[in-house]
């Protein structure tokens, strides 16, 4: 049984953009960022507050969000409390946070043990849900980690279990790396539907071996209807070698069309939002609806 309605979270503008060698202007992020809206994206990973050394191509983060229209659910990436006081100073009222299952990639990613982070992050948390805010938890290397291989399904179960304990409003699970096939996909999702008490749960897939379409049809058919996906297919996370763009936003958008699927979210105007970003990324955009719409 598939669902008669998905809700695609673009993340092109935070995922997407922040592994872009080359800096990408503020004002061309901004022209981007409402063209996704015009395209019907209602709820969007607009940038992120970290290290401007680890990842400078984010260090405009606070300029992002004031310069942009308020659409929808506006969401800002905070690795710790410093990012998530900096969002709040900027008026971000939504806030991902993220940790991997993962040990090493953790470290890789944040310089952080995951236990380190969980317990840093827990009254950063609180505080935020004190004050309204809405928590989105990112949960990294769910199915694969770069360096340490197969991640156990028990361990993701853990690790989100201890995130709803601390009130957060939804998790995104996400196979960094892109290795997931359709079978570990079913599989981890209908797991995490099974034991995990009501909450909001979000599938986060690389394309690296493009097999995030199939990866998304089998969590659909275990019970997901929300996909963090990214226009162009931009992206990837500079931390986790390989890892290339997440599934491209056009082409989930398309498929749940051609399955009479609800997104709300216009193929062609997605693409026109792509044609916005692609002059200033350093390498050319090729997925399957950009490449019709070029042709069209
Ligand atoms: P650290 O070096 O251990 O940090 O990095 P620190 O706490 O020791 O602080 C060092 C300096 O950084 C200090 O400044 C801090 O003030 C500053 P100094 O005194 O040297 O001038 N600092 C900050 N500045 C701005 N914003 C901040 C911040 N925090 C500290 N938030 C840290 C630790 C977490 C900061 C660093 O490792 C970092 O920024 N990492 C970000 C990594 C990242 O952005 N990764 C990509 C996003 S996650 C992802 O893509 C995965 C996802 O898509 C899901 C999936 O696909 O798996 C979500
Ligand atoms: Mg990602």
């Amino acid at each position: 049984i598939l669902p008669e309605e998905v809700t695609l979270i673009e993340v092109g503008p935070r995922d997407g953009l922040q592994n872009e060698s080359k800096h990408v202007q503020e004002k061309d992020k901004i022209a981007f960022i409402h063209a996704l809206q015009e395209a019907g994206i209602t709820e969007m990973e607009l940038t992120s507050f970290v290290s401007p050394k680890w990842v400078p191509q984010m260090a405009d983060a606070a300029h992002i969000v004031k310069k942009t229209k308020k659409v929808g659910k506006q969401i800002v990436l905070a690795p710790n409390e410093k990012g998530a006081n900096l969002a709040l100073e900027a008026g971000a009222r939504s806030i991902a946070v993220f940790v991997g299952v993962s040990n090493s990639f953790n470290k890789n990613n944040i310089n952080r043990t995951t236990d380190e982070s969980i317990e840093a992050l827990k009254p950063v948390i609180l505080k935020l849900k004190e004050q309204g805010i809405y928590v989105r938890a990112c949960i990294s290397t769910a199915f694969y980690c770069p360096f340490e291989g197969k991640i156990n399904p028990d361990s993701v179960v853990e690790l989100c279990l201890r995130f709803i304990e601390m009130g957060i409003d939804e998790l995104s699970v996400a196979d960094t790396v892109g290795r997931a096939n359709p079978r570990e996909s079913f599989e981890l999702f209908k797991k995490l539907i099974d034991e995990l008490p009501n909450v909001l749960l979000t599938a986060h897939f690389h394309d690296t071996r493009k097999m995030a379409l199939a990866n998304i049809f089998a969590a659909m058919q275990a019970g997901i209807d929300r996909f963090d996906s990214s226009a162009g297919g931009l992206g990837g996370c500079p931390f986790s070698p390989g890892a290339t763009g997440n599934v491209a936003t056009e082409d989930v958008a398309h498929m749940m069309d051609s399955l009479n699927i609800h997104t709300g979210i216009s193929v062609k105007k997605v693409c026109e939002a792509v044609a916005v970003i692609a002059p200033h990324v350093s390498h050319p955009i090729d997925t399957g609806m950009y490449r019709l719409f070029l042709n069209a």
